[in-house]
């Protein structure tokens, strides 16, 4: 087999076999094949796109380019769930206890963030002492013992993607559904869940900007996921404004916390039910969506759900005062944004505010980057709201970084007319 002819097949758009995918995928995680060969594929790809099947091979030879985790060892039907990446979405750090204080197996490793949105295990690190990194075997032995575990990817998880995506962030190849769906579902395939409820992300805070566009990678990667055998669903979720009120690493944890003790708001609490709903069910561990959403609702108010997450962040050596006494997770510096203008918020662009925060330090633009892991917004008003001149819109928490221009962004990114509007969060569910 030779790299030029595959590459000369897709550039012409014929579908790719099975073993031109693996040998592609193989030799490039070996070093066999140049990256200027692969970029020439990938912008062939881009073009192109891919069959469904195409996308399959990408993704299982993807995911055989490294670990797979059995956790086989782990009694019951291990869930997971996986975010296409959104501002403020902090999902897994209130539906991971929330699961697993009803009786799921929830073994997840998350990924860090990079641009406008955050990563899980980032958020986690703002919690002083939480380890990120277990062994493979502890993972599994807490996930036994108290039925979770939240930790970083392995370092051995699809290699051949970690490759591919460096090479695709450099080529102007991220932006392609086949390669997005491959993409995660390598990674998803090879962490070891026997059911997985994929969050796409839609609207101008995520990568997919139109609903058609994630109705695609939704169904692509559902696809993808059941053709190797697994349970999997999607549900896409809006992103026309950030979920919840607050975006940055600790205050996030702050507002899982408050979430966790029965007190998140609406938008956050609501795509957490419908993700935790299927997973649920898919666990067996629910007859319906009304149960379930009866369980949850119940492991919200009860403090089991919140118990849980004192029980996670104490097993990875979490310093669980910070958790029972929360403001102490947050900057002292603190700024106020007030609003120039009267009227209800129509539009919030997300995008915008995620780059807001970025500019205090909450996030990074190269891989290199430290974050601030106290600093961010809490937004006090969201769209729909009405407010006056002079009315607080966010709060920043601050150190010395980015305030001038993160204020100029937040307010630019807030419009505000004359009529009420209400936003769909929940869009469509795929499976
Ligand atoms: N997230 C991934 O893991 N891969 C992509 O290609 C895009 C988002």
């Amino acid at each position: 087999m030779h790299i030029i002819d595959i590459i000369t097949k897709k550039r012409d758009g014929y579908e790719l076999s099975k073993e031109e995918i693996e040998y592609l995928i193989q030799s490039y995680t070996k070093g066999n094949i140049p990256d200027y060969q692969i970029s020439a594929f990938l912008m062939a790809t881009y073009f192109n796109q891919m069959t469904e099947q195409e996308a399959t091979h990408l993704a299982l030879a993807m995911r055989d380019s490294g670990d797979s985790i059995d956790l086989s060892a782990i009694k019951g039907i291990k869930v997971d769930k996986h975010s296409t990446g959104g501002v403020g979405d902090k999902v897994t750090l209130v539906l991971g206890p929330l699961l697993a204080a009803l009786g799921a197996k929830v073994a997840k490793m998350s990924g860090r963030g990079l641009g406008h949105t955050g990563g899980t295990i980032d958020k986690l690190e703002s919690i002083p002492g939480y380890q990120v990194e277990l062994s493979v075997q502890d993972f599994i032995k807490q996930v036994q013992d108290i039925g979770i575990a939240v930790v970083g990817q392995s370092g051995d998880v699809a290699p051949a993607d970690k490759k591919f995506y460096a090479l695709r962030d450099v080529t102007a190849t991220v932006d392609c559904i086949p390669l997005i769906a491959s993409s995660i579902m390598s990674k998803k395939l090879a962490s070891g869940a026997d059911a997985i409820c994929l969050d796409v992300k839609v609207g101008h805070g995520a990568f997919m900007k139109t609903e058609e566009e994630a109705v695609q990678l939704a169904e692509l990667m559902v696809s993808i996921g059941q053709l190797a055998g697994k349970k999997v669903t999607a549900i896409l979720t809006g992103m026309d404004e950030p979920l919840g009120h607050k975006i940055g690493n600790a205050l996030e944890v702050y507002e899982a916390i408050e979430t966790l003790q029965g007190q998140g708001p609406d938008d956050l609490v609501e795509v957490t039910l419908a993700i935790g709903s299927q997973l649920l069910m898919d666990a067996n561990l629910a007859k319906s969506d009304k149960e379930a959403r009866e369980m949850m609702n119940k492991a919200l108010n009860d403090g089991s759900a919140y118990d849980k997450f004192i029980e996670l962040v104490a097993a990875q050596g979490g310093d669980i005062e910070v958790i029972k006494h929360k403001e102490k997770l947050l900057s002292d510096n603190k700024v106020e944004v007030l609003s120039q203008e009267e009227g209800y918020i129509t539009e919030m662009n997300a995008l915008d505010i995620g780059k807001a925060a970025m500019r205090l330090g909450a996030g990074r633009e190269t891989k290199e980057d430290k974050i601030l892991l106290d600093v961010g917004i809490d937004l006090h008003k969201k769209i729909g709201d009405f407010v006056k001149k002079g009315d607080v819109l966010a709060t920043f928490y601050v150190q010395d970084k980015g305030i001038e221009e993160a204020k100029t962004l937040l307010l630019d990114a807030i419009t505000i007319g004359n009529q009420k509007k209400s936003i769909t969060l929940i869009k469509r569910k795929i499976s």
